[in-house]
């Protein structure tokens, strides 16, 4: 490619989003170059879901969206929706399933997505640059001016779709959050969300006999709670409940969990107090055995259930139904699927994506401060972010 050549628009990351809004834009006739800093191209969709990427959500709507401006999100959501996303993979014959809570998992691998992306983006003729660096952003007169490994290029627009920081090893950085600062965008401060919890040694101590033991739960703090599993690991909590709650968490805070949400344990042992069963083993009919073991161990009692006295009883509810942890961290960006936080949305245009104070710049996807749930949120985000800049060419 020729030195300075130039664009109508410029994307800086061939992931998720920035590939969405290349092939949009491209579709809109517009010269559009992609760069990535990556030789490999949209990494995060290839793993993500198991490698069945959840693409999307059908219950997606705003309040399953973390973001310090929380209407934001609406608009670029209300114009692209997941039946438009669902749409898209009808037409190019991919099939695709519904899990639990409205998360759509496609049939193939992920990989289909991401050739699908890769194939619309060649037919709108995009130009898509891998293992590009970009050493410099400057503001011209008409527009962006990027010094890169490349070359010198030249674009009207330039839209960053950097993501954010989770799992670096394959290619997430820091830079959309440096371009931001650089315009001067306040960001939000980022923190790992959907991510693992720690416990400290004497909360692992109590609890190490659990590791790989999942249960149904409902966990909750002063924010929000979530009914989904739970799993005891090696270093404390993971599983769908705790990865949402991580989300709202913040240092310091307790996190309570329902053992056994759906029913009351003190109505089941009335209802059965002449039981001459172990309490134990009485627990195991409704919880893992390993687990009702375990909460018998820190209750420092196990007698069989027609000995229990009224204390006992309240005990035992409050440690099933109110089992309260002190996470002391979390496994950080390296097991997170997001991050929370970034480029504050209150200085950008919530129809098209672009900064209120730079014209023609603009950002979607994670880097952006909106931080979906678990269960194909985020990457509705990152297609619904990208249509709203491609539309506003
Ligand atoms: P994304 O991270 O996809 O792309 C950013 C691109 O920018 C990358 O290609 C990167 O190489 C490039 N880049 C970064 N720095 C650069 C630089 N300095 N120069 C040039 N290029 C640069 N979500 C969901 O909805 N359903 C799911 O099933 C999952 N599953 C899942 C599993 C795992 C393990 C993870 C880590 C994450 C998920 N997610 C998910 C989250 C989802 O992957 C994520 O929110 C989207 O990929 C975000 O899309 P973006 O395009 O914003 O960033």
């Amino acid at each position: 490619m020729q030195k300075n050549s130039s664009f109508d628009v410029i994307i800086i990351g061939a992931g998720a989003a920035g590939l969405m809004c290349a092939q949009l834009t491209g579709a809109r006739h517009k010269r559009v170059l992609i760069l990535d800093h990556s030789d490999k191209l949209a990494e995060k969709i290839r793993i993500s879901g198991g490698g069945r990427c959840n693409f999307t959500n059908l219950q997606a709507s705003p309040e399953c969206y973390i973001s310090q401006n929380k209407h934001f999100i609406n608009s670029a959501l209300s114009r692209y929706t997941p039946w438009h996303f669902c749409e898209l993979l009808n037409q190019h014959q991919l099939s695709y399933h519904e899990k639990t809570l409205g998360q759509l998992f496609c049939n193939q691998k992920s990989q289909a997505i991401i050739d699908l992306l890769d194939f619309l983006c060649q037919q709108a003729q995009v130009i898509r640059l891998m293992s590009t660096k970009i050493f410099d952003i400057e503001k011209t007169t008409r527009g962006f001016k990027l010094e890169t490994s490349q070359g010198t290029f030249l674009s009207e627009a330039l839209v960053i779709a950097t993501g954010g920081l989770s799992i670096p090893q394959i290619g997430a950085s820091s830079f959309g959050y440096q371009i931001a600062r650089q315009f001067d965008h306040n960001i939000i401060t980022t923190a790992p969300a959907l991510v693992p919890l720690c416990l400290d040694k004497p909360q692992l101590d109590q609890l190490k006999d659990l590791a790989g033991v999942s249960f149904f739960s409902r966990v909750s703090n002063e924010k929000i709670n979530f009914s989904e599993h739970s799993l005891f690991t090696h270093r404390g909590l993971s599983g769908p409940a705790i990865l949402q709650i991580s989300s709202y968490w913040q240092a310091g805070e307790a996190i309570e969990i329902n053992l056994l949400p759906e029913e009351s344990i003190f109505t089941i042992i009335q209802a059965q107090r002449s039981s001459n069963k172990l309490l134990s083993n009485f627990l195991g009919g409704y919880l893992p055995q390993r687990l009702a073991t375990s909460l018998t161990k820190l209750l420092g009692f196990d007698p069989i259930i027609s000995q229990l006295n009224k204390k006992q009883l309240t005990q035992i509810s409050q440690l099933i139904h109110s089992f309260s942890i002190h996470p002391c961290g979390s496994e950080g960006y390296k097991k997170a699927e997001v991050t929370r936080g970034g480029v504050d949305t209150r200085q950008l245009n919530s129809k098209t994506m672009m900064s209120n104070q730079i014209e023609g710049l603009y950002f979607i996807g994670e880097v952006v401060d909106v931080t979906g749930w678990l269960g194909g949120y985020n990457f509705q985000w990152a297609w619904s972010s990208a249509h709203a800049v491609a539309t506003s060419f």
